[in-house]
């Protein structure tokens, strides 16, 4: 069952009510999408957490955009914001494309992971080979930290101040920024962030610190350091880029060592890759190792959230930096949920319908019965909103004696413009202001006693009310 939900705005508008009544009879079919049941970010919500991905700019409209606004909350811009992005030139910002994923990301009510300020790799020409003395580069560092921090304060609620600072034996990497100003450009760089905007949470990211290990007891250290110097540090992101089968069994022991010192934690850049081609098996592997990663970060009360880097197999970073591998992300090449996607949603707390692999043979059991009556169905009308759209999930219940085989619910929008965009497990038909839901040929029966959920995707305008009322094969239904 999904539960039930206000509506996050109820705006006004009733000018514009009567305008979309009178407007011209138009009927639009949506086919059925690819991710059936509660979208992630609706899931995730209701447990408290946030659950993101990384996206690009070229991923912002079409499909990739569409399945983000619907599954995600929370976006990291996946290149946008590194320094050979922001500052290609000494002292001329390039804020462009991270304005774009911002925007985006405002307009769909999601947050933003800001990736990343002081880091190793994607460095600008003329800072890797400007041979800047340490005073320079000190303040080359901080006045970068500053600028960024600055022009995104206020829209960024995560940033990753320093990406990966440590060797795999825990020793510091050695890199621009350790081997001229030492360890202390750590607590620099996220003192600089803190006075810039005070209300940011501010990270040290890095990868293979999931386990207890050589590099997470150097970060662990790390850390309890910062902490004890009141240097200003909110969490530790665990980037998590997975191979197959091998999430550290003490993940979760990990993340609470990190929770008890006082900090976040957050898993920030999820995926598992596997030795191309992908098969059943290991779709299932992989859907597992998702399944272990949520059930992680749930069990820890200060994990805030889990991002995958990219939701989508057609344009994760992965097939290009692991030559024969891929397959890593929830969705695949085509913008299909993998067994992976329907981990996270079950980890959520989500039920899913999933359709039959074959269409049943044999007729059902029970005949096909006349529909139950005003009293026999109840419908459950939940909604997420944000400023231009929202998702609707609705669940219907056969609470008759009977079987219902084959439904359409109709409902009515008293007011406001509403355009549905993507629907699932039901095909969703407007007329005017009357929606029209039918069943799919797997989920046509609903037994007494049972229910059957689908959803939708719209974009809003003008007022958007819940339906007052419902009609399942045109008889009223209660609503709850
Ligand atoms: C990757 C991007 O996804 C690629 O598009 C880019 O070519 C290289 O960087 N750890 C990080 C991320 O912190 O910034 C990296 O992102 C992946 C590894």
């Amino acid at each position: 069952m999904f539960s039930k939900r206000t509506l996050r705005s109820a705006l006004g508008g009733s000018g514009v009510a009567l305008l979309a009544a009178a407007a011209a009879v138009v009927s639009l079919t949506i086919p059925s999408a690819q991710a059936a049941g509660t979208p992630l970010r609706d899931l995730a919500a209701a447990k408290g957490v946030y659950m993101g991905t990384a996206l690009m700019q070229n991923e912002l409209t079409g499909t990739s955009g569409s399945i983000a606004a619907a599954q995600f909350d929370s976006v990291t811009p996946g290149n946008e914001m590194k320094w050979e992005s922001v500052e290609p030139t000494r002292g001329t910002y390039n804020w462009g494309p991270a304005d774009q994923i911002v925007a985006f990301a405002q307009a769909h009510d999601m947050q933003v992971r800001g990736h990343n300020l002081v880091w190793h790799s994607q460095l600008p020409n003329w800072l890797t080979s400007g041979s800047f003395s340490n005073g320079d580069l000190h303040a080359i560092m901080i006045k970068h930290v500053t600028d960024e921090v600055t022009h995104f304060k206020g829209e960024v609620v995560h940033w990753d101040v320093v990406n990966e600072p440590f060797n795999e034996d825990g020793t510091f990497r050695s890199d621009l920024w350790y081997n001229q100003l030492g360890s202390s450009y750590i607590a620099d760089a996220l003192t600089a962030a803190h006075a810039a905007d005070p209300g940011a949470k501010l990270y040290i990211n890095d990868y293979n610190i999931e386990g207890q290990n050589a590099k997470s007891n150097a970060m662990y250290n790390l850390v309890k350091s910062l902490k004890a110097q009141g240097v200003p540090i909110d969490g530790v992101g665990f980037q998590a880029h997975f191979i197959l089968g091998q999430v550290p069994s003490d993940f979760k022991a990990n993340l609470q060592r990190f929770a008890d010192l006082g900090v976040d934690v957050a898993v920030t850049e999820l995926d598992v890759r596997m030795q191309l081609p992908s098969d059943a098996t290991k779709l299932q592997q992989q859907a597992a190792d998702y399944t272990t990663v949520m059930n992680d970060c749930l069990g820890v009360s200060r994990c805030k959230g889990v991002t995958v880097w990219g939701f989508t197999d057609a344009t994760s970073w992965v097939p290009s930096t692991f030559p024969g591998q891929g397959a890593a992300t929830p969705y695949d090449e085509n913008y299909q949920p993998k067994p992976a996607y329907t981990a996270i949603q079950t980890a959520l707390g989500g039920t899913t319908t999933t359709p039959p692999t074959t269409p049943p043979t044999t007729p059902p059991t029970t005949p096909p019965t006349t529909p139950p009556g005003g009293s026999g169905c109840a419908v459950t009308y939940g909604v997420n909103q944000w400023n231009t759209g929202f998702t609707a999930n609705i669940t219907v219940r056969n609470g008759g004696s009977a079987a219902v085989d084959g439904w359409t619910l109709k409902w009515t929008q008293s007011s406001g413009t509403q355009t549905v965009t993507q629907a699932w497990n039901a095909t969703v038909t407007r007329s005017g202001t009357g929606y029209t839901a039918t069943n799919l040929s797997y989920n046509a029966a609903i037994p007494a006693g049972g229910s059957t959920s689908f959803g939708f995707n719209a974009d809003w305008s003008g007022a958007n009310p819940a339906p007052a009322g419902f009609t399942l094969n045109g008889a009223a239904c209660s609503v709850s």
